[in-house]
């Protein structure tokens, strides 16, 4: 096999040369060389150090036994060993024996073999049996191909109390509805196509998890969930206790309930509660859930894990586009979906007008307003669907 060199946050790997496995258009398909590394998911592994690094202090966690189960070539452990404070132990695992071949040979060229374990294993039967040794996990990080699903529940089961689970899926279209049907059937919910598609992703994903950990009288709390270019990536912090099990479902999980035709939106906890009837438009209205309709990212963490990259990790690639995500997400308002204003303007056969004059337009109307970074023409309001069809209007 050949391999090339390449550089990634404090981390020097070797990958195979991407030129091998190029499209016709000149394209690299990463899932075409024999171990995978795709230099588009840089930006995903950068939030995981930061956000990794910055769970160990906000949680007050001296020590991480932490482990990246679909390892690929070995670049997200390798930046945790050497970009997280306080690992203790990193577990490197990949069912494809190329992987694990390249993996110890990455772990040696950075001089870290002392800080990892390497396993050649499915993953579900790795965390089982580190579970049945009594391994006490507490970090899990899930990075597939596709679908985190087949993850879920082996994931939950090996992290300890208190420990946290880092998700990343890029199976958008099922996650938002675009593939309603390989959606609900995976992620066992009802979908539709709506024009807040990202935000329905994450919160199918966010839920989906939320309702297994329930399975298992677990609980979580969301402290950060990110859209970005091709993946959705989650952090929950998990722990032990039916009772809280209970209230995190009966407070988090609900519904949405949206009118295709007029585009109105609402959300309810409890199905019992819905009226399948648009008050604005008569038209019916249409459901989607169970999904996680509380809040999702904690603000607090936020705020300091902004300052955390402005200090100590301004060598990161992706360090501006790292922290404008990050300040959108922070400054973003809490409700379950958003207004996008091409949809919108576009069924008002009107030009889309400006963001920032919508949100001000709104604002002065006495509602709150933001952006969201799950697509630039998208508003997260308080205000109601004719609220912004005024704003838009004028
Ligand atoms: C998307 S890649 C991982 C990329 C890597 N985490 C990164 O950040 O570059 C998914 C990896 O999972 C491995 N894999 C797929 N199914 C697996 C399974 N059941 N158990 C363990 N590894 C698996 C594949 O060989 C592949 O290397
Ligand atoms: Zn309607």
């Amino acid at each position: 096999m050949e391999y090339v060199k390449v550089v990634e946050g404090r981390a020097h790997l070797l990958i195979p040369n991407p030129d091998l496995f190029r499209r016709s258009d000149g394209v690299y398909e990463p899932s075409w060389a024999p171990v995978f590394y795709n230099p588009r998911a840089s930006l995903n592994r950068d939030l995981s150090v930061v956000t990794f690094a910055k769970l160990g202090e906000f949680y007050g966690i001296s020590s991480f036994n932490a482990a990246d189960v679909l390892a690929g070539v070995g670049v997200r452990g390798i930046r945790y060993i050497l970009e997280v404070p306080n690992i203790n132990n990193m577990i490197l695992n990949d069912i494809n024996q190329n992987a694990v071949t390249l993996i110890k040979e990455n772990l040696a060229m950075n001089g870290i073999n002392d800080k990892a374990s390497v396993y050649r294993s499915d993953a579900n039967a790795l965390l089982y049996r580190l579970k049945e040794g009594r391994v006490k996990l507490n970090y899990v990080d899930v990075d597939p191909y596709g679908t985190p699903v087949p993850f879920i529940p082996s994931s939950l089961s090996s992290i300890t109390r208190g420990g946290f689970l880092g998700v990343t899926a890029t199976d958008i279209a099922p996650l938002s509805g675009v593939k309603q049907f390989a959606g609900s059937r995976r992620y066992d919910v009802m979908l539709t196509r709506t024009d807040f598609k990202y935000e329905v992703g994450l919160r199918v994903l966010l839920g989906y998890i939320a309702r297994r950990a329930a399975e298992l009288d677990k609980y979580l709390e969301p402290i950060l969930g990110v859209f970005h270019d091709h993946y959705f990536r989650l952090f929950v912090r998990i722990d032990r206790s039916a009772s809280k099990s209970h209230k995190m479902i009966s407070e988090n999980l609900g519904y949405i309930l949206y009118c295709k035709n007029c585009l109105q939106r609402t959300h309810i906890n409890d199905l019992n509660s819905a009226n399948f009837n648009c008050l604005r438009c008569g038209g019916k209205l249409e459901l989607l859930g169970p999904l996680w309709v509380g809040v999702i990212n904690n603000k607090e963490f936020l705020n300091q894990l902004i300052d955390l990259v402005k200090g100590r990790y301004n060598y990161l690639g992706n360090h501006a586009r790292l922290l404008k995500l990050l300040s959108t997400i922070r400054d973003e308002v809490e409700v379950p979906y958003y207004y996008d204003l091409t949809s919108i303007a576009s069924s008002l056969k009107v030009n889309i007008p400006k963001i920032d004059e919508t949100i001000e337009c709104l604002e002065n109307m006495g509602f709150k307003a933001s952006r969201t970074h799950l697509t630039p023409t998208g508003i997260k309001t308080t205000a109601g669907v004719e609220a912004v069809v005024e704003c838009i209007a004028k």
